[in-house]
């Protein structure tokens, strides 16, 4: 049978999490948030004391990694049973887990990995190569971008809200740096599917981009 699937692709702050977890609520389909894979074995690799340059060792991590999703209105994670929500989203974790995800080996163990999450009645799937690499069949691409100024405006505000310290101009040199990073990758590098619909979301309200989605289904 038919499993359909939505991809949403495009630079961490684009707003990918919220519009996909929305259209996933209005669809009563499945969501798979990639980045937070990703996350999640940056955190694994740190609490294993792995260096960054120990390429098998990060892959045998990768093999090993065991997490839980519970999906509820936030996101939980478990990583060997133990909660990482709230060290998911560290500026550190995000930089470490660019590093990692430039690591061929790492994306090809974590494929299947993702690929498990497409069951009935459907999957909205948020990444940076989820239609180009790991979803190439499905039916519906977005890719939602917006300017580096933009995503780290919304960033800096979800910090400052969570009472985290933050400065604005060293979080845009952050997203510039990890932008860069994913782009010229060469392993499935952050880029539009040729059959994907292009939304730049920097002057656009939440809701009017899920419009866009929903419109893009019917
Ligand atoms: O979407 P995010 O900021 O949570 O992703 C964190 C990092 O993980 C990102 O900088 C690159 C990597 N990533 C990836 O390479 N491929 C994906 N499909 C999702 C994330």
């Amino acid at each position: 049978m038919l499993i359909p699937v939505l991809t949403i692709d495009g630079p961490s702050g684009a707003g990918k999490g919220t519009v996909s977890r929305l259209i996933a609520k209005k669809l009563g389909w499945h969501y798979l948030d990639s980045g937070s894979i990703y996350r999640s074995l940056a955190i694994a690799v740190q609490k294993a004391s792995v260096g960054l340059e120990a390429v098998d060792e990060i892959v045998k991590v990768a093999q090993d990694l065991v997490l839980e999703f519970e999906c509820g209105d936030e996101l939980v994670v478990k990583l060997d049973g133990e909660d990482i929500t709230s060290q998911l989203g560290l500026e550190q974790t995000g930089g470490i887990a660019s590093q990692i995800a430039a690591l061929p080996a790492v994306r090809q163990v974590l494929l299947k990995k993702q690929q498990d999450f497409k069951q009935l009645p459907g999957l909205v799937a948020d990444g940076r190569d989820m239609g180009t690499v790991v979803f190439p069949d499905a039916e519906n691409k977005v890719f939602l971008t917006a300017s580096a100024e933009k995503r780290a405006q919304r960033r800096y505000k979800q910090l400052i809200e969570k009472e985290i310290d933050a400065n604005l101009v060293q979080i845009i040199y952050e997203i510039e740096a990890r932008d860069r990073r994913d782009m010229e990758r060469a392993t499935a590098p952050l880029a539009m599917a040729s059959d994907a619909l292009y939304i730049d979301s920097s002057d656009m309200t939440i809701d009017a981009v899920v419009e866009e989605v929903l419109n893009l289904i019917r």
